[in-house]
């Protein structure tokens, strides 16, 4: 793994400030002062880091899944408005998590959060296909067998100036004259209220169901925020083709199959 993101994952500071403490030479590895922040640092290299002075503790990735209460915003701080940070339990702040994606400030739903950058990345890669589900409350007509076919097929979102995004074929399941559930395996801007509107049902409530496989349980309730169990972690992995071995280096199976265990 690089080693300004070893450092990121650790609470060490800002992505930026952490390049900056690195070229001015305040990390070392095996005894060796290091000014290159991309350098790569294997497994059995881990223990040697020292940062500022004093060996680093490097904590285990932490993945978390959040159902992301109505009225808060998808980030770690605002001046104005409220975040998801208050739901972030107060020992897990500072270790470089962040969230996966965004929900927009109304919807609800699953959120999950991380600080395995490489993870994290690839879950919201269009490349990876990772499927997300959504609940929606419309209004206009009810949505009918045509709406059905065209998001099927795929179309081309074309709501703004110079821009055409041709978009996956997208699930979507009527359930009653005012409500459908909606799964697409891209993340683009406000794609959902997006789709709905060009078909002309805008969006008025929106909760997402599942994120990669990832559901809440009944027992969790808006603001509960929990770990993700070893399964739901290992299958979010294998979603996208990263073999994690415990020395912390993540491996791509899609370069070398023989990774698999
Ligand atoms: N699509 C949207 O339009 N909004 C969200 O919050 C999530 C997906």
């Amino acid at each position: 793994m690089r080693l300004d993101r070893i450092l990121s994952n650790s609470g060490c500071g800002t992505r930026s400030q952490i390049r900056d403490l690195i070229r001015a030479g305040a990390v070392s590895v095996d005894g060796r002062v290091i000014n290159d922040p991309s350098l790569h640092i294997t497994a059995d290299q881990f223990e040697s880091i020292i940062f500022r002075g004093s060996r680093l503790f490097y904590s285990q990735f932490i993945y978390l899944c959040l159902n992301k209460p109505d009225a808060c915003l998808t980030a770690l701080q605002d001046s104005r408005l409220p975040t998801v940070r208050q739901y972030i339990p107060e020992n897990l702040c500072g270790k470089g998590i962040s969230p996966v994606g965004r929900l927009d400030y109304h919807t609800t739903g699953v959120l999950l959060l991380t600080n395995d950058g490489e993870l994290n990345h690839r879950l919201t890669s269009p490349k990876y296909h990772i499927p997300k589900s959504y609940t929606i409350g419309y209004s206009g007509p009810p949505i009918d067998q045509s709406d059905v076919d065209c998001f099927a097929e795929g179309f081309v979102l074309s709501d703004r100036p110079g821009e055409e995004t041709s978009l996956a074929p997208a699930k979507l399941i009527p359930i009653d004259d005012q409500h459908c559930v909606l799964t697409i395996i891209e993340g683009r801007t406000h794609q959902v209220k997006r789709m709905l509107a060009a078909i002309g049902r805008p969006v008025q409530t929106l909760h997402r169901n599942e994120f990669g496989g990832i559901v809440l349980p009944p027992t969790q309730m808006p603001g509960d925020i929990r770990d993700l169990s070893s399964e739901e972690i290992q299958s979010l992995r294998t979603s996208c083709g990263i073999h994690y071995d415990p020395g912390g280096n993540n491996k791509d199976l899609s370069q070398n199959e023989t990774d698999l265990v």
